[in-house]
């Protein structure tokens, strides 16, 4: 049987409630919440278990969202959850909407207001003290106040473009508070949730592992936990918040597949033993993983064969590690929130573990289920892990398989190992990897001629690739200069046999990947 039994919801902190209209800035709301050290927690406005979240919540944020509130059809809210008297603050469509639940007007203006506006605040605002440029993107707006609400501030083109009932703590804004190109931004957020809303503010990730920790322990009770991990800092982080709870009876499970970089597996458990009190166990399966893509060239075949590979390396270790009965998994609060309720999330963990032989079907424990990515290095950090364990750069799970164009061999393995360790190192050296999302060197699937001391040369090229990310859903070159281009291609063609050329990758994300493959 699968069964997700990730940390129970972090009930005990006080929570800031955001339901959720479909906006698409409804996750960066919370993660600048939560950086004000206040937790909090989507649910969408239809959610089954939207009035429990409510009730439960210290106050609540009503998001953004594509719809207009003049549609009958449209989100909404049960207007009875404005009379338990906790504090609200509307963005965008929360905005119009509360206008609309609580007596205003909304109109559709004759024409939208999108981008860069100056915002001029109303003597006495709790929430808006200064005039300053905010970020607007809407049609509809609001024409009328509410009767008991005051203007808080206008623009030009808005002449609503903030509200609020101070007696009732209800607050709302047309523009988006959340977003870096709004000035004061995080004060008008940090007014609402402490000078109105009263947070403590006690989200802090010295807490989180205290929490984090006990609650393991209660879960895990005598049993012993599996932990897969990578080198990563998801499953790094996971597997140091379960070393910290329950010692010695965490197995941590680190598999070389033959496609990590040039002395990678050997740095990944020097510093897994010098940093994580676990029982570490690592499985060479290069060759086995190496024979199954010999001929291979399909980039998802080459997935598809090593997904496949690794469940076989377990399945073979099943004697030693059975005796687990729980499996821990590093996923995070977006993939929570984005399969939507806490039911579809079940399904969605029964799916990633749908390829895992019986015996590993296990009790899931994710104790990172409440944080996004730039939490989870704050927890990291508290947990004390060095920054090269934590602030290291994403590296895909099949490895240099996606970076090697073409069949995968030993030969290319090298040439493709070699000439990332000297491009990493040159931007490391010179500190031009700071601020750098992934960088790396793929080796291409094409030859082309090349004059070496008098001799003609046909070798391989290798396409080098930095890219500046927020996520890796969008992404573009680095700028990297020159020179430093020029001499990381000047140590490629001379210490690495096999190649003779040196492209850097231009193209941004999209429409190109960030993986060449
Ligand atoms: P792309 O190439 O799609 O990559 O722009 C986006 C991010 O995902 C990583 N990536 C993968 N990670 N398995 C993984 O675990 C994969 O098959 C895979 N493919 C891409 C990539 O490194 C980047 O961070």
């Amino acid at each position: 049987m699968c069964e997700t039994v990730g940390v129970p919801e972090a009930s005990q902190h006080e929570t800031l409630l955001i339901v959720d209209f479909g906006g698409q800035y409804t996750q960066l709301i919370a993660r600048k919440v939560r950086e004000q050290n206040v937790f909090s927690r989507i649910v969408a406005w239809n959610s089954p278990s939207l009035a429990a979240a409510w009730s439960r919540a210290r106050a609540a944020i009503l998001s953004g969202g594509p719809k207009s509130v003049l549609d009958p059809q449209s989100p909404s809210l049960d207007p009875a959850l404005l009379d338990q008297g906790k504090p609200v603050l509307g963005i965008c469509y929360g905005h119009q909407l509360l206008a609309k639940l609580v007596g205003g007007k909304v109109l559709k203006a004759a024409a939208g207001e999108y981008g860069r506006q100056k915002i001029k605040p109303c003597e006495g605002s709790a929430l808006i003290r200064d005039p300053g440029f905010v970020w607007m993107s809407h049609f509809d707006t609001v024409s009328e106040l509410p009767p008991g609400f005051s203007l808080s501030a206008q623009t030009d083109t808005c002449p609503i473009a903030a509200m609020e009932n101070a007696s009732k703590k209800i607050f709302s804004v047309q523009f988006h508070p959340e977003v870096s190109h709004t000035e004061h931004g995080f004060e008008i957020l940090s007014r609402f949730l402490f000078d109105e809303a009263g947070f403590a503010g006690d989200w802090t990730p010295r807490n989180f592992v205290d929490e984090t920790v006990e609650l393991i322990r209660k879960r895990v009770g005598g049993g012993k936990v599996l932990c897969a991990v990578s080198g990563g800092v998801d499953s790094t982080v996971a597997a140091a918040l379960l070393a910290n709870a329950i010692g010695p009876r965490l197995t941590c499970v680190f598999v070389d597949h033959g496609l990590l970089r040039k002395n990678e597996a050997e740095e990944v458990i020097e510093s897994f033993r010098a940093h994580i009190p676990a029982h570490l166990v690592f499985y060479n399966a290069s060759k086995q993983f190496l024979s199954a893509l010999k001929g291979v060239s399909d980039p998802e075949e080459k997935r598809r064969i090593i997904g496949a590979e690794f469940i076989r390396v377990f399945e073979a270790h099943a004697d030693e590690l059975k005796d687990c009965s729980f499996l821990a998994q590093g996923t995070l609060y977006p993939d929570v929130v984005e399969s939507g309720s806490p039911t579809a999330s079940k399904i969605k963990t029964h799916h990633n573990v749908g390829g895992l032989p019986d015996w590993m079907k296990m009790e899931l424990i994710e104790p990172l289920r409440d944080l996004f990515k730039d939490e989870v290095r704050r927890v990291g950090y508290a947990l004390g892990l060095p920054a090269a364990m934590i602030d290291r750069e994403p590296f895909p799970g099949p490895g240099l398989a996606v970076r090697i164009l073409g069949e995968i061999t030993e030969d290319k393995l090298r040439m493709t190992r070699e000439a990332d360790h000297i491009f990493r190192e040159e931007l490391r050296v010179t500190g031009l990897n700071v601020g750098i999302w992934q960088s790396y060197a793929a080796l291409l699937d094409v030859k082309s001629v090349g004059v070496m001391g008098d001799e003609r040369t046909y070798q391989h090229a290798v396409a080098l690739r930095a890219v500046i990310s927020a996520d890796a859903m969008t992404a573009h070159a680095a700028n990297l200069p020159h020179e430093l281009l020029e001499r990381v291609a000047t140590r490629i063609v001379n210490e690495v046999r096999g190649v003779n050329r040196v492209l850097y990758d231009y193209t941004s994300k999209p429409p190109a990947t960030i993986e060449w493959e």
